[in-house]
């Protein structure tokens, strides 16, 4: 069958795009090549009424890159590199629902996620995605000459900007996510990364910075924290961001490298995800 190009759709003036044409459970070279490019230029892509199996799901992962396993939960038994993300009615804790860019406190952070919608609330459950390089550009020409050697110090659990709590005690409030909390081990949970990062692969600049964050290297709390505040809102400015209505067989792949993310905790129904990460490379 002759290939057709992808039509690729915006869907805001921050970030994303919409992708059309496109069977996931079978790609081939050409098409992949398209979705990689428009994964770069667009940062998050999305793909609606796709029928996937697991093992689709995760040879499509493999095409972007190795898997990164979460130090911190369980993936699926059949599929270790299956995170289901599930919230039942009744429970109260989100799991992602705090501005971040996944994995940020591992010193090779993943390079990016997909995410494919199996149950969605008929209304809620949205998930928002900023843009970093737009965060980035924004800023003066002054806080970035200030800013510009800075190093952020990133932490796996115990946020303080969500309450200190472990995320066990955080969990406590969505059963179905309690069970696959894992004790980490010696993986390293800590990293120090640039606040502002380049793109491998772009070469773009964008701000990296998320709920992970909890002060800067050689800077005291009370001299790191109001800026730290101050990035952290500046960093979800409505010109940066899209947000992405799930439907059963959605898709979305975005470039943890320049986009944080945020799922809306405004639903009281069944929500189930698959969700994969892809292994990255060590920040600069
Ligand atoms: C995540 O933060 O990886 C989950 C996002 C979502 O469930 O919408």
């Amino acid at each position: 069958m002759l290939h057709r190009p992808i039509q690729v759709k915006p869907i805001s003036g921050g970030l994303g795009a919409e992708i059309e044409g496109v069977d996931l459970s079978t790609l081939d070279d050409t098409a992949f090549a398209e979705i990689n490019q428009a994964f770069l230029d667009h940062q998050v892509i999305f793909f609606r009424d796709q029928d996937i199996t697991p093992e689709q799901q995760l040879n499509l992962a493999l095409r972007f890159g190795d898997i990164h396993y979460h130090p911190y939960m369980l993936g699926m038994d059949d599929h270790p590199e299956i995170l289901e993300i599930i919230k039942e009615p009744g429970e109260t804790y989100t799991f992602g629902a705090a501005w971040h860019t996944d994995q940020m406190f591992n010193p090779s952070p993943a390079k990016a996620t997909m995410l494919y919608a199996k149950e969605t609330p008929a209304v809620g459950g949205d998930t928002m995605f900023s843009s970093m390089y737009k965060a980035y550009e924004g800023l003066s020409d002054a806080m970035k000459a200030m800013l510009k050697d800075v190093k952020t110090f990133n932490v796996g659990d115990r946020f303080k900007n969500m309450g200190g709590g472990s995320r066990a005690e955080r969990y406590a409030g969505n059963k179905s996510m309690a069970g696959k909390v894992r004790d980490p081990g010696n993986q390293i949970t800590e990293a120090h990364h640039p606040l502002f990062r380049t793109h491998p692969e772009t070469g773009r600049t964008g701000l990296y910075i998320g709920s992970h964050t909890q002060g800067f290297e050689g800077m005291r709390a009370e001299e790191a924290d109001p800026i730290i505040d101050y990035l952290r809102r500046h960093s979800i400015r409505p010109e940066y961001l899209c947000r992405f209505r799930w439907e059963p067989g959605s898709m979305a792949i975005w470039d943890n490298r320049c986009v944080q993310h945020y799922a809306v905790p405004d639903y009281n129904e069944r929500r189930r995800m698959h969700r994969i990460t892809i292994a990255g490379d060590v920040p600069y």
